[in-house]
């Protein structure tokens, strides 16, 4: 694998989205990196969000890729502008990042049928407004309602998904959402975490309202981004192959990723800290 396309997130969250590209596009070599040694990045600054993503995307620069997804939303939010905008363009002009707050809010106002659209996130992606923001220039008779749930990546993280906790903060949550207006339905799952918690969330809400998860409308956008960038395509190595590297315990990483993946996962360890 000498170019792999990066894949990053704080921790398990991004390996729904990997799972994802990797159906659609199973040609390309694929290294996924999950910072889970400082996971939960949600609620931590937008100073350390960036510093800890810059070296996440520099390492996996090192390691030969052209181009890193933030496969997590929080560092999509918190970092991902400043590194396209100032870093990309000093250090590595050749070279690109991308995220999935983009490709979700391009579309999600054709989804809603009422145009009243919900946001659940991490604290870091609902206080930055990004998808308030990106919404209303893509679609800006859409009205956004935002909930952060500053436990599900916890509960997710400690594998308590199916506990009587789990379910009440869910439904806490989501009463909170919908109380901020009830015309919603369309709920956004903007964490890449929350989709392993859907069966509970959807069973805790009223049928009329979808739950949109991000893998599928990240993997086609960057799909079409590679066809219009032939390029950066071309330089990806395509074997088929996909690498696992965490900065916390393998084993661990193993147990838990495979649950996010949907396949069995083995791991490396890898230090980002300097
Ligand atoms: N998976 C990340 C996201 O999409 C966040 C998880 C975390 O808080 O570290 O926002």
């Amino acid at each position: 694998m000498n170019s792999p396309i990066g894949v990053f997130d704080s921790g398990y969250g991004g390996l729904t989205i990997l799972k994802e590209l990797v159906e659609l596009m199973p040609e390309n070599d694929y290294l996924y990196l999950g910072d889970n040694a400082r996971a939960p990045y949600g609620n931590r600054s937008f100073d350390t969000v960036y510093e800890y993503t810059l070296e996440a995307v520099d390492f996996l620069f090192q390691q030969g890729c052209e181009l890193v997804v933030l496969a997590c939303n929080t560092a999509s939010a918190k970092a991902l502008r400043t590194i396209q905008q100032r870093y990309l363009p000093e250090k590595y002009p050749n070279k690109r990042v991308l995220g999935v707050i983009r490709p979700t809010t391009e579309m999600v106002g054709q989804l809603s049928q009422t145009g009243h659209v919900g946001i659940l996130g991490t604290i870091g992606t609902v206080q930055s407004e990004s998808y308030v923001v990106e919404i209303a220039k893509f679609s800006p008779q859409t009205k956004v309602s935002q909930q952060a749930c500053p436990m599900w990546v916890p509960i997710i993280e400690n594998n308590l998904m199916h506990t009587q906790g789990a379910a009440f903060f869910i439904k806490d949550d989501l009463t909170s959402l919908l109380d901020k207006d009830n015309a919603i339905d369309t709920i956004v799952l903007a964490c890449t975490h929350y989709p392993l918690l859907s069966a509970q969330i959807q069973k805790a809400l009223p049928q009329h309202i979808q739950l949109v998860s991000q893998g599928r409308i990240v993997a086609s956008s960057l799909q079409n981004y590679l066809n219009r960038h032939p390029a950066i395509n071309t330089k990806i190595s395509k074997k088929g192959q996909c690498a696992f590297l965490t900065t916390d315990d393998p084993i661990k990483f193993d147990e838990m990723g495979s649950l996010f993946f949907g396949k069995k996962i083995e791991s490396a360890h890898c230090s980002l800290e300097v």
